[in-house]
């Protein structure tokens, strides 16, 4: 997989492709990810980014020119799957999502800032938003590293054990059980008997009861469909 990421500060997106399983992945050479700074598809003497909105208004719009040079070269060295941009308006998040971007060859995210892009950016560009929440950020640089880790994981052979990503919270539409390690008395504070019981058919049924009654006390919303 390629994922490339048009974004006005690189910078913020550095240290999460620097650490833990995202890093892993990219040496193993699971996933390329390509940063491609804004700036640099600039036409103006300024390096102009950005502009006021026409019809007035409070904040800067991010002009659609640079944006049009950056993906219409990406475009023309591969096909994209899907072309990306991060922003709050967008569809929300979830594991559904990140299961089916996992699989996908190439990808581009724009990563917006300011009020946003040039709306004929997104009429003519990109073919999908998303959102990570219902908050604002600075911009969609974290927005788009959270987006990434989330499908970095899952494409397969990135984690050492698959069935280790089948078992996350969420994968079955139901939260993770609770996990524990040594020791299994700390403080007086014990572990559930039935996890150092030996007895694995138990322990899975622990697991899944353990797992509908958390679902069912935080996130039942989870559970109605
Ligand atoms: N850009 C700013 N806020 C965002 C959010 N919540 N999700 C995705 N991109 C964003």
């Amino acid at each position: 997989m390629r994922i490339d990421i048009i974004t006005l500060f690189p910078e913020l997106l550095i240290s999460p492709f620097e650490a833990s399983i995202v890093k892993r992945a990219i040496e193993g050479k699971k996933v390329d990810v390509v940063f491609h700074n804004l700036r640099d598809y600039t036409v103006s003497k300024h390096k102009q980014v950005d502009d006021a909105p026409f019809g007035g208004g409070a904040g800067m719009v991010m002009m659609i020119e640079p944006i049009d040079k950056c993906i219409t070269k990406l475009k023309a060295e591969r096909s994209y799957d899907e072309i990306i941009y991060m922003t709050p308006d967008g569809e929300q998040l979830n594991q559904k999502i990140s299961n089916e971007c996992s699989l996908m060859q190439n990808i581009i995210l724009l990563c917006g800032h300011y009020k946003g892009v040039d709306q004929r950016v997104r009429d003519h560009f990109i073919t999908r938003e998303i959102s990570i929440g219902d908050f604002v950020l600075s911009g969609g640089e974290l927005a788009a590293a959270v987006f990434c880790d989330s499908i970095i994981r899952l494409i397969p052979g990135v984690l050492g054990n698959e069935s280790s990503a089948l078992s996350d919270s969420y994968q079955d539409n139901l939260l993770a059980p609770p996990i524990y390690t040594r020791p299994a008395n700390y403080n007086g504070w014990e572990v559930p008997e039935i996890l150092t019981s030996g007895n694995t058919p138990a322990v899975d049924l622990w697991r899944e009861e353990q797992a509908f009654e958390r679902t069912q006390k935080l996130r039942p919303d989870l559970l109605e469909d």
